[in-house]
Order: structure tokens, then sequence, then C-alpha cells
């Protein structure tokens, strides 16, 4: 483990000392976290308009319409997905956060990535919430089986799941792999048409396909992590503080949850490299804006309560902004 100090340049210091005064006095934070945290890991995210993969829409992909209708084309998204979150690394952002969590019990963080980079940061697991679940969980997409597996960072998943070569050779060599994670646009390595027989299968019932265990448009947030939110935010009648992070949080439940905090007295700080990214109730007199990079910013305003970020020697290498 190294020490990895941040340059502090990016904080305007007024803001820094009455933030640190609020965090080191607060006893119950949220955090609300959003694709804006891993940008500096540097990973697409598919998000907004004209996100495609390949010739595909990806919101079009990330529906269980897409999923009954071409199984195989669905896991070749999420496969790829999948591959490049594990080449890409937890930055000092979420490092900050994993060690603020572990330093202070009432620090609760609700997260909608899926790109596991919070969970490789060591977050504490029973203080990550994660909203739209994982790339790194699978599920069974039987309607009747309720086979569900975490944390399966198996890549390819399934042999079939190897990105295709040009040339038809293995694409399972150390070569090979190397050669597709270079251009999702590459539309000369065709995508192959992949039937079930090709596609992981539920252990349990042994006949549902598994599916990514991410929501997908249409479809319900995870009850149980709504539940544990909840309880959590009724557990007192007052929150300090909610820092949210990467995230516009102007649609739910983001939205709502920035709402529940401050009807219970919480300050908000914003982190986000966009000035228009305040959240849909507005700004508020004490509330905070940090606009930059959160890699930055976090472990800078983060410090007087979890001290120097350690980021792993290796982890840190990705993080380059
Ligand atoms: C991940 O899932 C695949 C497909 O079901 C399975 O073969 C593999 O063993 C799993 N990996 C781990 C680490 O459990
Ligand atoms: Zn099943």
């Amino acid at each position: 483990m190294a020490l990895n100090s941040v340059k502090s340049s990016v904080v305007p210091q007024a803001d820094l000392e009455s933030f640190q005064a609020c965090i080191n006095s607060s006893t119950r934070i949220l955090a609300l976290l959003g694709a804006g945290l891993s940008a500096s890991s540097g990973l697409p995210t598919f998000r907004g308009a004209g996100g495609l993969w390949r010739t595909h829409d990806a919101t079009s992909l990330a529906t269980p319409e897409a999923f009954s209708a071409n199984p195989g084309l669905v896991w070749q998204f999420y496969s790829y997905r999948r591959h490049m979150a594990l080449q890409a690394k937890p930055n000092p952002a979420h490092y900050a956060l994993a060690e603020l969590a572990r330093r202070k019990d009432g620090f609760m963080t609700l997260s909608q990535n899926v790109d596991g980079l919070s969970p490789r940061a060591n977050h504490p697991e029973d203080k990550l919430k994660l909203l739209h679940g994982s790339l790194f969980d699978v599920k069974c997409s039987d309607f009747f089986c309720n086979y569900a597996e975490k944390n399966n960072y198996t890549d390819p998943i399934v042999p079939a799941l190897a990105i295709p070569t040009e040339d038809g050779s293995d694409p399972t060599t150390n070569e090979n792999i190397a050669k597709r994670e270079l251009d999702i646009s590459d539309h000369n390595v065709p995508i192959p048409e992949l039937d079930h027989s090709h596609l992981p299968k539920c252990p349990q019932c042994k006949q549902g396909l598994l599916r990514p265990g991410v929501v997908w448009f249409g479809e319900a947030l995870p009850k149980k992590v709504l539940r544990d939110i909840d309880d959590w935010i009724e557990f007192s009648e007052k929150i300090d503080l909610i820092m949210v992070i990467g995230t516009s949080a102007k649609v739910y439940p983001a939205a709502a949850y920035v709402d529940e905090a401050r009807a219970k007295g919480a300050r908000v700080a914003v982190i986000n490299m966009d000035r228009s990214h305040a959240p849909a109730s507005g700004m508020r007199q004490g509330d905070w804006f940090f606009q930059g990079d959160a890699a930055q910013i976090l472990p800078e305003i983060l410090k007087s309560v979890i001290g120097e970020v350690k980021v792993d020697g290796d982890a840190a290498e990705g993080s380059a902004a």
C-alpha cells in the first residue's frame, strides 16, 4: 500500500472549512453516487442520447424484452461491460468513501453505479446499497426461480462470450484479450449469433438462463435495497449531511432521497464536474458545490475525517483524470 496525497488546489478554501466543520460533527451522513464518480476511472457509461454499443442503441439492449428476444446479443453487451469494468480500477474517490464508511458509523452510501468499483475499493458491504444492482451479480431469468449470485468476476462468464476475433483465432489468449479492449466500434468484428446452448445456465433450476443482475428499463428497483435505505432514513429524526457525487439527482429515487434528507435537516454537498447538475430542489443557503473531478475533490474534502487516502499501488494507475 502506498500513500497518495492529492493536489489541493481544486477546492475553494472557505467552502472547505465550513464543510469540514460540518462533516467532523456529523453523525448521520448519506452519500448518493452516480456515473461521474467512475468517470476518472475511464469507464464508458453508455448513458444519455447516442450511447451506442456497436450499432445498437445501448438503452434498447437494457430491457427485459431485449433479453427475451435476443439473450445472446444482450449477454454480449453485458459481457463487454463486465470486461471493461474489470479493466478499470477504483479511483481515490472510491477509496475515500470506503474509508469514510469505516470511520463513521452513521454513514450510508446509495450508489446508482453497476461497475463494481466501490466493492473493489473494499467499501463495507453493509454500508453500500446498490440501487441498480451490479454487472457482477447474476440471477436466473426464470420468473419462478429465485437463484441469484453476487460478485461473479469470471470474465468471460462463459467461453462463448469471449469477444470474437476477426481472424477466427482463439479469443481467450492474452493477446486477443488485449485487442478486444481497443475499440467498441470495431464493426469489422462481427457479433456472433449465440443461442441458449452458449449462454450461462441457472445451476438451481437447470432451465432458465442466467441474466445480468442489473435493473433494466421498466423494472422495479430491488425491494430489499429500498427497504434497507428506508430503515436507515427512518432510524432517526435527523440527517446531518447528504453528499451528491457525480449524479444530477434529478430523477427518482435520487431526487427523493435528497428531499427526504433535507426534510430531516441535512445540508447538501454536491460534487460534480458540471455546475448545471444541482439537485432538482436547487441549492440552498448553507449547501456546498464542489465543482470538478470527484477523484481529486473527495480525498481532499474528507481528509479531516479519513486522513490521507490509501490507494493500492496498482489501483492508483487507473485513476489519472
Ligand atoms: C460465474 O458464473 C459462471 C456461469 O454460471 C460459472 O461457471 C462460474 O463458476 C462463476 N464464477 C464464480 C467465481 O463463481
Ligand atoms: Zn433458475
